[in-house]
């Protein structure tokens, strides 16, 4: 089975610095939706890297397959926000983009290939949905090399089996390092 260092994939997920695109937001929410992220990042890693210490890949599999939605949902209520993860191939069909956030991840795409960083690919915008004013804001999220085990093209046979039976819609693999892998997104209803 492939090693792969958790750690480092996911603090560069959580620690990169935040820049806007598009009209201006508030400082305050601004830090307020960067430490959300964090929040988020920080509690996924903690039960990843717990996942691994005790069984490697295919345990950190079955966390993020029983986990990271819970997780989600636990640090959303938290802060008051809704916070999600989300992909133009995703992996958990929960994760399907809706269209503002398939927009955003395109234009992220588009963003990259004229040569923007990754680390400063973020979006937002106030939008009228569902009968209300919402702030949505993006962010994405790049694939490092780690994120290969179970994302990239030469995945182990005993990981792609356990994906095809927890996953059989699955669209997340096939990148390679430097690719987004797809980004947070966080909606904040106005009032
Ligand atoms: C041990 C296997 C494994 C590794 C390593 C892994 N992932 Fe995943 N990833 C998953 C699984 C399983 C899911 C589906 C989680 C769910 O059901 O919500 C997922 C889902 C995601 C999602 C949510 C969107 C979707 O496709 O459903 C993102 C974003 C993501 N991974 C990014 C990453 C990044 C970035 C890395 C590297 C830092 C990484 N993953 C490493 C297994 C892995």
């Amino acid at each position: 089975m492939k090693r792969f260092i958790l750690s480092i994939a996911l603090s560069s997920l959580i620690c990169s610095p935040l820049a806007f695109a598009g009209d201006k937001i508030d400082a305050e929410k601004l830090a307020s939706y960067r430490s959300a992220i964090k929040e988020l990042g920080g509690a996924l890693k903690s039960e990843l890297m717990a996942a691994k210490k005790a069984g490697g890949a295919i345990q950190v599999l079955t966390v993020c397959n029983t986990k990271a939605a819970p997780i989600s949902v636990a640090v959303s209520e938290k802060v008051g926000l809704t916070i999600k993860r989300t992909s133009l191939k995703p992996r958990n069909a929960k994760n399907v983009p809706d269209d503002w956030e398939k927009a955003v991840l395109e234009q992220f795409e588009q963003r990259k290939t004229q040569g923007e960083a990754s680390k400063t690919l973020e979006f937002h915008e106030v939008i009228e949905k569902d009968g209300q004013r919402q702030l949505r804001y993006m962010k994405a999220i790049r694939t490092a090399a780690p994120c290969l085990t179970c994302h990239g093209s030469e995945i182990d046979q005993k990981i792609q089996d356990k994906l095809n039976e927890l996953y059989p819609e699955d669209k997340a693999t096939g990148y390679e390092a430097g690719d987004l892998r797809g980004a947070f997104s966080i909606t904040e209803i106005l009032p």
